[in-house]
């Protein structure tokens, strides 16, 4: 069975650009994968976190995995931090790492841009996202599209540590779907939605209450004509939101478009709000049932423990390759 791994911070509350991006595909891989599902917190601290924030929204994340979908029967869900060998690993890749590979990452320059005190961790972040990956022998990494270029550094560090010390890790694929790998802003389709965007009306959350969806949707920017019809380049916008109303509802782009012919926006963003709330109110209802019963600290215990015993003998072959000494 092929091995899936795949990661999500938690520094803020997901939107809909992370569930249709990543976490979708996290749901169908994991009947026909092994598959790793983390909560990237060693990530997250990456830039300034509050500890009570931290805390809360670590829980939220994972609880949020299994309110989509996510088995924990099927996957290991878990927290970074509790498997110390991702940390290990990371430290070891950096050394194989070079300043100039850490120099070209958009999301470093992104994230640093205009910052007077950037934290080492956020540049060297890569190598650890590449020790994530690479200490379970992952086949398969489903992700968005702005996590390409993190994706083509651990291929090369795998390459480059299987070069070096011998064949010892598989040089991961990512998995990235056609339509929806990118989920634009809801007031600037040039921007990828984004939590960390200040106009809280640009994303939704996979909490927002139906309402709140509804307004956001009714708000959401769109071009002065009325076809709805997918063409990124002419009509970003629109194609923006045929991609989330395919996603949501499960209907091809085409058969969407056929559906709406001759009809203008009005109808069609009124039925595409209808399709997210129709996919977030029962998800909020489990994620509602998962937090009052308290089981999600039991999953991520689980989850920890099989993470462990698949993590623990690579490191062991890493450090040997390496030549460290271990009696
Ligand atoms: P993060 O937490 O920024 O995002 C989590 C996942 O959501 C995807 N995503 C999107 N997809 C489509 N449209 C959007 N607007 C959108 N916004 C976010 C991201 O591509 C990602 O798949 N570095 C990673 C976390 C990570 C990781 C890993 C991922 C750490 N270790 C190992 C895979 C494997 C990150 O910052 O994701």
């Amino acid at each position: 069975m092929k091995r899936v791994l795949s990661g999500i911070q938690p520094s803020g509350v997901l939107t809909l650009g992370n569930y249709i991006g990543a976490i979708q595909n996290f749901v169908k891989l994991q009947h026909d994968h092994q598959c790793f599902f983390m909560v990237v917190d060693l990530h997250a601290v990456t830039v300034p976190q509050e500890p009570e924030a931290l805390r809360e929204q670590s829980r939220t994340v994972a609880e949020l995995y299994l309110a989509a979908g996510i088995d924990p029967n099927k996957a290991s869900v878990y927290l970074q931090s509790t498997v110390p060998e991702h940390a290990e690993l990371g430290w070891l890749l950096t050394t194989l790492t070079y300043m100039g590979e850490l120099e070209r990452m958009t999301q470093f320059k992104d994230k640093s841009a205009g910052k007077e005190s950037v934290g080492a961790g956020l540049f060297t972040y890569p190598s650890l996202m590449a020790a994530d990956i690479l200490l379970y022998n992952t086949d398969l990494v489903p992700v968005g599209d702005d996590q390409k270029q993190h994706l083509e550094l651990t291929r090369d560090l795998a390459q480059r540590f299987n070069s070096r010390f011998g064949n010892t890790f598989t040089v991961p694929e990512p998995y990235i779907q056609e339509v929806g790998a990118r989920i634009m802003s809801l007031d600037d389709a040039s921007k990828k939605m984004s939590k960390s965007n200040p106009n809280a009306g640009s994303f939704i959350t996979l909490l927002d209450p139906p309402d709140v969806i509804r307004k956001k949707i009714s708000r959401a920017v769109t071009d002065s004509g009325r076809e709805v019809r997918f063409d990124p380049k002419e009509k970003p916008e629109v194609s923006n939101l045929l991609s989330i109303y395919s996603h949501c509802s499960g209907l091809s782009v085409k058969e969407i478009e056929a559906k709406y012919e001759g009809q203008g926006y009005g109808p069609f963003k009124k039925d595409l709000a209808e399709q997210v709330v129709g996919v977030l109110e029962p998800l909020q209802q489990r994620f509602r049932e998962i937090r009052e019963s308290d089981m999600i600290f039991d999953v991520l215990k689980k989850g920890a423990a099989e993470a462990s015993e698949v993590a623990a003998p690579i490191l062991r072959q890493v450090k040997e390759r390496m030549g460290f000494v271990q009696p």
